[in-house]
């Protein structure tokens, strides 16, 4: 896992048109490849060459920016940006001009998504637009496996389902979504028992992981991933696999910093994406829950170097060496949101920072499946 900085330049129309939760997102409320640089996929010495720099690919030219940003290079040798778009709690009437918006006007080329979001066949019309514009290997897209598809022969076909409503014919990166797994009933993505606990399945992680596997070897998904693994997950997964996961996608804020676990991932060769990088505002259920965007640290911080909080919490993810996610839907905050690239947090600050550890999840599948997932 090596870091890169880049800028390319983008040339934006402005001629170009800007701008169903299911029961799991309820209870929840409770270029890629830029061709300046090639990689050889040596897992330790990336070689790296340089060329000249990237234009893009829309049809029409009005004006020229330069956007900055940076690559975490994946142990498949593929360049994941270290900032993308999150789009869990983006409604569907919403997540079209947002994905447009960040792609075309803003320079964001990485998307996360999920099939439990309930967006992505919104997010494929989206893209189909953007494509028509831009090259597909220009922007980085993750998907997610849900849980009650990880009965092996059930893993293609949710794949191919995920990969029809994007519209695309491959995915950068597909991550197992949780480690665990629910059975699949009627097509409910939250199977409940009586005792109102989620309906587990007797699936092995392991004959999970090996049909994700099976994903790259036909062509449908470029790197295979996970998501809210904890060490010793991994390390029972690092056993057996024959192709180790590119990226483990874990909350990650100053009021949960799991430094631990992401020095470990790293240490493995396992990239680490910050989701929840904002402290997830829009998932807030309690009064009681303390609200990181509102730190009067992290204020004081912003104030310093003439940023938002959301800014301080995004430079500090990507100082850490994650890759942060950040959703919003709203055209400022898409430009506010990559914005991060001018200014650094020193040691001081990071070490203030560091100081407002809480172990606090915004994110836990205790609250609604009940089952102490991180227990
Ligand atoms: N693997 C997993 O299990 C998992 C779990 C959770 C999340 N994720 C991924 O991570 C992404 C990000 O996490 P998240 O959505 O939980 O939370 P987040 O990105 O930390 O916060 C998103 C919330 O912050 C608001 N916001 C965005 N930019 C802001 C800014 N500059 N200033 C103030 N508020 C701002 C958004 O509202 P507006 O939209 O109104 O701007 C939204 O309510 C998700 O969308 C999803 O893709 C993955």
């Amino acid at each position: 896992m090596r870091w890169l900085q880049n800028s390319f330049s983008c040339n934006v129309s402005f001629s170009s048109e800007t701008s169903s939760r299911s029961r799991y997102n309820d209870c929840h409320r409770s270029p890629a490849t830029p061709p300046i640089i090639a990689l050889s996929s040596s897992r330790t010495i990336p070689r790296i060459v340089r060329g000249g720099t990237l234009k893009s690919s829309f049809a029409t030219i009005s004006t020229i920016f330069t956007y900055p940003m940076e690559y975490i290079t994946l142990h498949t040798g593929a360049l994941m940006p270290v900032v993308g778009l999150g789009t869990w709690q983006a409604a569907p009437a919403e997540v079209g001009p947002a994905v447009r918006a960040a792609l075309l006007e803003h320079g964001y080329r990485h998307l996360d998504c999920a099939s439990v979001y309930h967006n992505e066949p919104e997010i494929g019309l989206a893209l189909r637009d953007v494509f028509s514009r831009m090259k597909r290997q220009d922007v980085f897209i993750t998907s997610k496996l849900w849980i009650t598809a990880h009965q092996p022969d059930r893993v293609v076909a949710a794949c191919k389902k995920t990969l029809h409503d994007l519209q695309l014919e491959y995915l950068d990166l597909y991550l197992m979504h949780w480690g665990l797994a629910a059975v699949e009933r009627d097509g409910d993505d939250d199977p409940r028992g009586s005792d109102n606990r989620l309906l587990r399945e007797s699936i092995s992680l392991r004959q999970t992981w090996e049909a994700m596997q099976a994903l790259t070897r036909l062509g449908l998904v470029r790197s295979v991933g996970v998501a809210n693994f904890t060490s010793p997950m991994l390390i029972d997964l690092l056993s057996y696999a024959a192709i180790r996961p590119a990226v483990n996608q874990i909350e990650l804020h100053p009021y949960l910093q799991q430094s631990r676990l992401v020095e470990f991932c790293q240490s493995e060769n396992i990239a680490v994406t910050a989701y929840s990088p904002l402290g997830s505002p829009g998932s807030l259920t309690r009064a009681d829950q303390p609200v990181v965007l509102q730190d009067p640290v992290i204020s004081g911080i912003a104030a310093a170097h003439g940023k938002t909080p959301a800014q301080v919490l995004l430079r500090w993810a990507i100082q850490r060496q994650t890759i942060a996610i950040p959703k919003t839907i709203r055209p400022e905050r898409l430009a506010a949101n990559i914005a991060i690239f001018d200014f650094t947090l020193s040691a001081t600050e990071r070490s203030a920072l560091a100081g407002l550890e809480r172990r606090h999840r915004y994110v836990d599948p205790w609250e609604w499946w009940g089952i102490p997932y991180f227990d």
